[in-house]
């Protein structure tokens, strides 16, 4: 396949492939980051993990009547995707108190929130992806209202149907972070990857967590809860 790099982030690369003008090849890549890039290794077979659990939930999403980017897993650690032009907005959606929420607002981790969350971030390298209001990107230019509205409802939709897909495996979905996109008919898409790297899962009967914070924070083995996690959703 003839193909030229796009984009490189983090965690994927994005290139475009020759004869093929509205479709994407995204590869998972092994990097792990953290904290704005300021904590870094390499993980072998992370992209391999990372490509399989994003397309079991691209592929039940998209069952369940989700607009999404995912066409196809190709390899290990590649899957085509439809081309989009991705929103700069990072949409966080929290069921369970963790992370930012207990450092800046001071709840206890592990409280159910009694109602999802829907956090707003600016996709920003440069200013560290802060969180921002729904004025701000409307100023900024980044959506419509309507937009908004679309993606704000998807988000839910979506945390609904992972959240019920989840506990069936005793995963709680304490909170996951989304990306959308515009396809070329202008329609607001789910975008980007579904996966450990930007979800947190705990195990629902021990709290036991099984996603990158055992990286952010040194907890224990990524590869070993990543690999729990492709398992339970697996089966
Ligand atoms: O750190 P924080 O609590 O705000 O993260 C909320 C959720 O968003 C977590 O699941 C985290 O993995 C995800 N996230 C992400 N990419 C970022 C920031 C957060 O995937 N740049």
């Amino acid at each position: 396949m003839d193909k030229t790099l796009l984009y490189e982030g983090k965690a994927k690369k994005i290139y475009s492939i020759h004869g093929k003008p509205d479709i994407f090849l995204q590869e998972f890549k092994n990097s792990a980051t953290a904290f704005n890039g300021i904590k870094k290794d390499e993980i072998e077979g992370k992209g391999i993990l990372n490509n399989k659990i994003s397309s079991i939930f691209f592929e039940y999403l998209i069952s369940n009547g989700i607009p999404t980017h995912f066409l196809e897993k190709i390899s290990d650690n590649e899957m085509l995707v439809k081309k989009v032009s991705i929103l700069k907005i990072e949409v966080v959606c929290r069921n369970i108190a963790a992370g930012s929420l207990v450092k800046r607002y001071g709840f206890v981790e592990g409280t159910e929130l009694k109602k999802p969350i829907i956090e707003f971030y600016y996709k920003s390298d440069e200013l560290g992806d802060p969180l921002f209001t729904e004025a701000h990107i409307y100023e900024l230019g980044l959506a419509t209202e309507s937009e908004l509205n679309i993606i704000k409802e998807l988000t839910l939709k979506i945390n609904k149907l992972l959240k019920d897909f989840l506990i069936q495996k005793k995963i709680k979905l304490v909170d996951f972070k989304l990306e959308f996109g515009k396809d070329s008919k202008g329609e607001i898409i789910l975008a980007d990857e579904i996966s450990p790297d930007t979800c947190r899962f705990w195990d629902a009967d021990t709290n036991k967590k099984l996603d990158k914070d055992n990286f952010r924070f040194d907890l224990g083995n990524l590869t070993d809860a990543y690999i729990e996690i492709l398992n339970r959703i697996s089966n």
